[in-house]
C-alpha cells in the first residue's frame, strides 16, 4: 500500500497530505499507508505516529463520530484551535495577540443532540458514528455532563414509545437545575391518547419538560437556567452555550472589554447570556431574531431583582442591520451563528461605537468581520480562544475591538 505524510489538519480535524488527502484520525508529521479513494484515504495505517498522539480516553472514540481529536494530546489541540483562529485571521492581513486557550473540563457538556430509534429489542440512542447514520451507543462518553447523561436512557424510552419503525428521534437534551429539559424531533405524529402518554411518561422520568415537534407536552419543573442574576426559561430547543465553563469564560471576556459602559446593545442576543449579567451594570438594548426567546429573556429581566433596563427588538439582522446612525451605544456585544454578521459589521465600522466585543463560533467570518471593521478603523487588541467543544474541531472566540 502507498505511503502518505499528513502535512497539517483541516477545519474539520482531518489530516491533510499531498493532493490534498483527507485522512481522518490521522495528525500532522505522521507517516500513513491508505487507499486513495478520490479525495480520502480509506484503510489506514499509522505507519510512524506522531509525538502528539496518544491513546484516546474514551472507549467509544473509535466508533463513535461525536469527538475527533481524542487520539491528539491535549497540548496539540489547544495549540492547533488558537492556531486555526491565527490564520483565519492572517488570510485576511490581520495580526493580534492571543490569550491563553480557556478549554472545557472533561464531563462539562449539558447539551447535547441524541439520536434515538427503535430495534428488535427495544431501543438504541447515542451519536452517529464517524460519516454514517448509524447510532452508536455511548454509556461511558467522556463530554456529557454525568447529570445529562440519563437523557440517553430518556431517548431510549421515548424512541420505544414514539420511534416510528424506521424512522429516527432527534432529541435535544438540556441540563437545567431542576432536571432534564428534553425536546424530540422525528418522532410519531401527536394525536390525544398518545399525547397523554407522553406526558405521563415524562412525568415518570423525571423530566423537567418535554416538548415533541414544538409541542410543549409537559412541564413538571420550570427549565430555567441562571443567566446572571436572573432566571430564564428558554423556549424549547433554544441555543444554549455548550458547557458553564465556555459561558463563563465567554461572559468574563465580553464584560471586560464592555468595561464601565452604561449603554450597550447586544446583537444576537439569544436568551440573554450577555444582556442579563450585562444589565447588572449597564442598560442594555437586546436583539435577536426569535421571538420567543426575547420573550423568555424579557420575562427572566422581569421576575428578576437588582437590574438596570433591558429593552428587547425581534429583528433579523442580516437583512435589517441597525444602522450606523442608530448605533448610539458605549459598547456593542456581538455574537453571531456561524454564517457571521456581514450586514451588521458594514453598519458598525461606519458607527461611532468606541468598544466592541466580537463572540464568535466561526474564525472564518469572524476574521472576515473583523477586516470590515478594522477598514472602518477599528483596532483589534486582542482575541480569547475558548473550547467548550472539547476534542471536536469546533471554535469559539471572542475578540476585543476599540475604534481608533
Ligand atoms: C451563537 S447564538 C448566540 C446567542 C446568545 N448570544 C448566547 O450566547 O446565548 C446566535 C443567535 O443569533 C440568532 N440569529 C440567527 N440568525 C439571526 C438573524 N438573521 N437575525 C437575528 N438573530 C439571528 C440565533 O437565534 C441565536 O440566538
Amino acid at each position: 500500500m502507498a505511503e502518505f505524510q499528513i502535512n497539517r489538519l483541516g477545519h474539520q480535524g482531518d489530516g491533510i497530505a499531498d493532493g490534498p488527502l483527507f485522512a481522518p484520525l490521522t495528525l500532522p508529521g505522521e507517516t500513513v499507508s491508505g487507499e486513495v479513494d478520490g479525495t480520502q484515504l480509506r484503510d489506514i495505517r499509522v505507519v510512524t505516529p506522531s509525538d502528539d498522539r496518544v491513546k484516546p480516553p474514551c472507549r467509544h472514540f473509535k466508533a463513535c463520530g461525536g469527538c475527533g481529536l481524542q487520539h491528539a494530546s491535549d497540548t496539540f489541540v489547544a495549540d492547533w484551535k488558537v492556531d486555526v483562529v491565527r490564520h483565519a485571521l492572517a488570510a485576511q492581513g490581520i495580526v493580534t495577540e492571543f490569550r491563553p486557550i480557556e478549554t472545557s473540563p472533561v464531563a462539562a457538556r449539558r447539551r447535547a443532540s441524541i439520536s434515538a430509534r427503535r430495534t428488535k429489542k427495544g431501543a438504541m440512542a447515542g451519536f452517529h458514528q464517524r460519516a454514517s447514520d448509524v447510532i452508536v451507543e455511548i454509556p461511558d462518553c467522556q463530554v456529557l455532563h454525568p447529570d445529562l447523561k440519563p437523557a440517553l436512557d430518556v431517548a431510549k424510552q421515548l424512541a420505544v414509545i414514539g420511534a416510528s419503525r424506521k424512522g429516527e428521534l432527534s432529541v435535544t437534551a438540556t441540563l437545567a437545575p431542576e432536571g432534564l429539559d428534553i425536546s424530540v424531533a422525528g418522532g410519531k405524529p401527536l394525536d390525544g391518547p398518545f399525547q397523554s402518554q407522553l406526558a405521563q411518561e415524562a412525568q415518570k422520568m423525571g423530566l423537567a419538560r418535554l416538548t415533541w415537534d414544538d409541542e410543549v407536552i409537559a412541564t413538571c419543573f420550570p427549565p430555567w437556567q441562571p443567566m446572571g442574576k436572573a432566571k430564564v426559561t428558554p423556549p424549547p430547543g433554544a441555543f444554549l452555550q455548550a458547557t458553564a465553563h465556555g459561558e463563563e469564560a465567554l461572559l468574563r471576556a465580553a464584560l471586560e472589554i464592555v468595561g464601565d459602559a452604561s449603554k450597550v446593545v447586544d446583537l444576537f442576543a439569544g436568551c440573554g447570556t450577555f444582556s442579563l449579567p450585562l444589565a447588572e451594570k449597564a442598560e442594555v438594548h437586546a436583539v435577536e431574531g426569535i421571538r420567543s426567546m426575547m420573550k423568555a429573556l424579557d420575562q427572566g429581566w422581569r421576575q428578576a431583582q437588582g437590574l438596570k433596563r433591558v429593552t428587547t427588538e425581534t429583528r433579523d439582522l442580516f437583512r435589517n442591520p441597525i444602522l450606523a446612525q442608530d448605533l448610539r451605544y458605549d459598547a456593542v456585544v456581538i455574537d453571531p451563528p456561524r454564517a457571521g454578521a456581514e450586514a451588521q459589521c458594514i453598519e458598525l465600522a461606519k458607527s461611532k461605537v468606541p468598544t466592541i466585543a466580537f463572540v464568535s463560533c466561526n474564525p472564518v467570518t469572524f476574521a472576515r468581520d473583523a477586516a470590515t471593521l478594522i477598514r472602518g478603523d477599528y483596532k483589534l487588541h486582542w482575541v480569547q480562544v475558548v473550547d467548550q467543544f472539547r476534542w471536536s474541531p469546533h471554535i469559539e472566540m471572542v475578540g476585543k475591538f476599540t475604534r481608533v
